[in-house]
């Protein structure tokens, strides 16, 4: 990873790169026969990297013995299809629970400790205050990314890795374990301290903080992360891929341990930046409607915006170029992405090939606030940015529509991205949205649009299609990304008094 202005990029074979992604449901890659029918699927999505989980309990289903046959075979399987893979670890933790530990790890709970609840029940959640379970997940991290390495290091067909899946305590806000009280009744950690704007101190974790839950999540986000550094720190002596670690995000008003808490949530940002320093960025799934706001809370602290998964659904296309054009991100990939319909004809496989075209362009511009992303998600939603000397309206193509009528399947939600070509250019790109102009305040005039060109961007070149005036542009009042797909428009803009 590379910083560009004000972001990180992800670089591939030394150039940096945009995951135009999917995630496969959890059980598609630990059989052959199933991944064949879904590489041409993953294909005509126009997707450029597969978001694949490796399963601990299948590398090592026998204690130091590693078979590393899935793995290869998705390694196979994705360079004969031209894509590239993101591995999920699947090791000691998977959506709060264990249960892709291996059966000699589950069923010695003297070795590897579970999480008690507060009656002392063990959940089944292994320990991450145990040197035995953080040391059984590293050895097999260890085997994984070095397998990884000497299959891989020339080609770089896997450009990264996922540490665990959603990691978080439920049903409890902390582990009540013997181990876990005795460290929450003891001092808090002076990096965290210093992290947290604190001077240093030896008092308890709820002297410190108060005698609530919230309390006990910080405690386990800490140990959570300081885990997960030393596992993500130990692959990368093998083989340093960029690591990332991602967070199954809280429904509003529900309280530490009854939303899977602890996690890489952005109120805890601090916490898993200071403990675990070894991983490059945090990243939100995203299965709320709200998707928005909910992407926008990872774009703070210099973290790059990488969704791994959110949820499938005709919006993807649209959440795509928002995230793309609003966050300078490394990449968007939404879940069980084998499952869309009509993978070809849909709405993602479209934004895909015209976000494809358009990577390199887009790439040039991160980081240097030359980019502008929009996202609707409703009718009559409105937005507007500023680019150098001018404003930009945004308004969906359809708001007109009378609220009984229903709205087309895809076209309930409109995105696009904005890019400052030059200071009176911008390459627009998305669907379903009306774009005007104004010269911002201190500049003064009034905007009109010299011209307009419909574009097809192939590889970072822009071809010029139809110069798109009268009807298409409402006799010069507006730019018109239509709703039936996505496409490329590049505007020039005069100022007149
Ligand atoms: C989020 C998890 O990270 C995925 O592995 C999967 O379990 C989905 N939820 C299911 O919706």
């Amino acid at each position: 990873m590379k910083e560009a202005g004000n972001t990180r990029q992800l670089y591939v074979d030394g150039k940096p790169f945009l995951i135009l992604g999917g995630e496969l449901g959890n059980s598609s890659a630990s059989s052959e026969a199933w991944m064949e029918q879904l590489w041409p699927r993953l294909v005509a999505l126009n997707m450029n990297t597969v978001l694949a989980p490796v399963y601990w309990e299948l590398l090592e289903a026998e204690e130091g013995q590693f078979d590393f046959s899935l793995v290869d075979m998705l390694v196979r399987g994705a360079r004969r299809h031209g894509l590239k893979l993101v591995f999920l670890w699947f090791g000691v933790w998977k959506n709060s629970m264990s249960c892709y530990a291996p059966l000699w790890v589950k069923t010695n709970t003297e070795r590897f400790p579970r999480m008690k609840d507060s009656q002392g029940k063990s959940l089944e959640i292994l320990s991450c205050f145990s040197e035995d379970v953080l040391a059984a997940d590293i050895r097999a991290f260890r085997a994984l990314l070095s397998h990884i390495r000497s299959i891989d290091s020339t080609e770089h067909t896997v450009i990264m890795i996922q540490v665990e899946n959603e990691i978080g305590m439920i049903p409890c806000a902390r582990d009540m374990s013997e181990t876990a009280n005795r460290l929450y009744n003891g001092p808090v950690p002076d990096l965290l301290l210093e992290a947290l704007g604190r001077e240093p101190s030896s008092a308890s974790w709820e002297a410190c903080f108060g005698a609530d839950d919230h309390t006990a999540e910080l405690f386990m986000a800490w140990h959570y992360a300081r885990f997960v550094d030393r596992l993500a720190s130990a692959g990368k002596e093998e083989y340093p891929l960029p690591m990332y670690v991602n967070a199954a995000l809280n429904r509003d008003g529900l309280a530490p341990g009854e939303y899977p808490s602890a996690g890489p949530l952005p109120h805890l940002f601090p916490v898993w930046k200071a403990g675990a320093p070894a991983i490059d960025f945090l990243s939100p799934d995203i299965y709320f409607p709200d998707y928005k706001r909910r992407v926008l809370a990872y774009r703070r602290e210099g973290n790059p915006v990488f969704v791994p998964e959110n949820q499938l659904g005709p919006f993807n296309g649209d959440h795509a170029f928002f995230t793309v054009g609003a966050c300078d991100a490394i990449g968007y990939s939404p879940f069980s992405v084998e499952s869309q319909e009509n993978p070809g004809e849909s709405f993602l496989a479209r934004a895909y090939a015209v976000l494809r075209g358009l990577s390199p362009i887009i790439l040039a511009h991160q980081g240097a606030g030359k980019t502008a992303g929009i996202l609707l998600e409703n009718l009559a939603e409105r937005d507007e940015c500023t680019l150098g000397s001018w404003k930009l309206f945004f308004r969906q193509d359809r708001d007109w529509l009378p609220p009984s009528e229903p709205v087309p399947v895809g076209q309930e939600r409109a995105g696009c991205l904005v890019i400052a070509l030059e200071d009176d250019t911008f390459l627009l790109a998305g669907k379903g949205i009306l774009v005007t102009f104004a010269c911002s305040d201190s500049a003064g005039g009034i905007a009109g649009i010299a011209e307009i060109d419909e574009m097809f961007p192939d590889g970072g070149l822009l071809t010029r299609g139809r110069r798109l005036n009268g009807d298409q542009n409402h006799q010069g009042r507006h730019v018109h990304l239509t709703s039936d797909g996505f496409s490329v428009q590049r505007v020039r803009l005069y100022r007149y008094s």
